[in-house]
């Protein structure tokens, strides 16, 4: 017996919509934890997310999803290739897919695996030791190249990996990007490094109470377009954004006393990340036509507004006088030319997160490459700090003291965060791209900026990406918007035009 196009559309929509509401719960069980949850609350609370997680693979994976995607797929229902209807029925079969063919035996393994590899991972780089880790990225690495055999690929094992965060995006097409880029940065950064001054950022140095930090750092999130009606911020360890519901967006960022730049950039990136999913289309909530592209994409978000917005003369040309009037103590006497430079300071440093715009791509290149080499079985986890460290040599002309400040740095490999890296990278790339297409179609927009007027940008980035939902890949969106496949060339000219700036 088959089934009525139109009905089979709507039940599956109902049961991803019900999914949606277990996942979401998650969601806010998660933000707790990480917010305002006290520390003996922590058992029960992964009891409740295990138990939610549970719930929500059985629905995501049951089979009747199957028949209803069976019936829409080749009806009147998926015509329009890119009607919202087709859209959710692509990108459901494609997840779908993905989890009907991981066996149930690896799901549970990769979970109990890392789950204790974080706690060796913790130990191990308390004491920078790379041997308490080790056997266990032996075995991630086992079962991550299992998962990618059991989801398939067509040509590298990677790309399997890959694909969890980046759909469609393939090892072959980033390899010459990321040469580009590390082969036409360096001259970039060597000349970056040159022309500035040793300690530039010391001027931005100081005492700054955070609640002075907070108020501000919430004038600027409103002021670039965050709805605090339909969002928080909160303060944690490590920063984050998470959307809980359709009208509900909670962005965090943790402060530090001494250097008011670690709260406010990290508030920017959060809410470039917010911007984004305050502004997917609300009425598809709890379908891929309701959700962001890619990571790479959201990445995209946050370091436009992050770098692009935040870093730019124009925007300290407008908020340095409220900053200097929050801080009168630390800032004053503090020129415009003098902040420019000291957020803009290009120094190599032994870590990816506290690195600056320019040489943290190297950062990624260096990860992307030795991910590859270890998923493909040419690099022995025993071998890895040792590679690690003549890589980092060669991209970054610095000698890695230990392991704490080189391979065990990042949480990602202990989770299981194979391929994940490379969004990092791929997130400047877009966000160069679209911003240098955000220029030529909106009038005069340095002077919007330097005026305070963000809702020309904001409203070109609703039209050009957050509106569409999970309609178009990345790669395709990026082709409709600008005209252009995804080049390295406008990341590496945005940095070039930006250092000879400053330098002049
Ligand atoms: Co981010």
């Amino acid at each position: 017996m088959s089934m009525d196009a139109h009905s089979a559309y709507r039940l599956l929509i109902d049961h991803i919509r019900q999914t949606a509401l277990l996942a979401s719960t998650a969601s806010v069980l998660n933000w707790d934890r990480e917010t305002y949850m006290p520390p003996h609350g922590g058992h029960y609370r992964a009891e409740q997310l295990a138990y939610l997680s549970g719930l929500a693979h059985q629905r995501a994976t049951d089979p009747k999803i199957g028949e209803w995607l069976t019936a829409c797929e080749n009806s009147a229902v998926t015509a329009d290739p890119i009607s919202a209807a087709a859209v959710n029925v692509r990108e459901i079969r494609r997840e779908y897919d993905k989890l009907i063919r991981v066996p149930q035996r690896l799901v549970e393994e990769t979970t109990r695996t890392t789950s204790l590899a974080h706690q060796a991972w913790a130990d191990s780089r308390s004491r920078s030791s790379f041997a308490i880790f080790e056997p266990w990225l032996d075995k991630i690495v086992v079962l991550k190249r299992e998962y990618a055999d059991a989801v398939g690929y067509e040509q590298c094992r990677y790309d399997a990996l890959l694909d969890d965060y980046e759909p469609g995006q393939k090892t072959a097409r980033l390899t010459p990007l990321f040469e580009q880029l590390s082969r036409e940065l360096r001259p970039v950064i060597e000349s970056a490094i040159g022309a500035s001054a040793p300690d530039a950022r010391q001027c931005l140095l100081g005492d700054y109470p955070v609640n002075g930090q907070q108020r501000l750092a919430r004038e600027i999130a409103a002021a670039i377009g965050f709805d605090f009606d339909a969002g928080r911020l909160d303060t944690v360890v490590h920063p984050f954004c998470s959307r809980l519901g359709p009208d509900d967006v909670r962005i965090t960022t943790r402060w530090d006393e001494h250097d008011l730049m670690v709260g406010l950039f990290g508030v920017l990136h959060e809410t470039g990340h917010a911007l984004y999913d305050q502004g997917l289309p609300q009425e598809h909530w709890g379908t891929p036509m309701g959700e962001a592209i890619s990571l790479g994409i959201h990445e995209s978000q946050s370091r436009l507004w992050e770098n692009m917005v935040g870093r730019s003369p124009a925007f300290w040309e407008r908020f340095l006088p409220i900053v200097t009037a929050t801080f009168p103590k630390a800032m004053t006497g503090v020129s415009i030319a003098a902040a420019i430079r000291a957020i803009n300071e290009v120094r190599p440093s032994f870590i990816r997160v506290e690195a600056d715009e320019a040489t943290y791509t190297m950062h990624i290149v260096l990860r992307f490459e030795l991910e590859q080499q270890l998923i493909a079985g040419k690099l022995a986890v025993h071998d890895l700090p040792d590679a690690w460290n003549s890589l980092f040599e060669k991209l970054l002309g610095l000698s890695v003291p230990d392991d704490a400040h080189g391979c065990l740095q990042d949480v990602h490999w202990s989770a299981g965060l194979f391929g994940y890296f490379p969004t990092y990278a791929l997130g400047n790339l877009y966000a160069a791209q679209l911003y240098h297409r955000a220029e030529r179609d909106i009038p005069d927009l340095e002077s919007l900026i330097r005026r305070g007027e963000f809702r020309p940008l904001l409203e070109w980035l609703k039209t050009a990406v957050h509106g569409h939902g999970k309609r178009y890949r990345a790669d395709e969106l990026i082709q409709r918007v600008t005209g252009e496949s995804l080049k390295a060339d406008y990341f590496v000219a945005y940095l070039r035009d930006k250092y000879s700036r400053l330098q002049s």
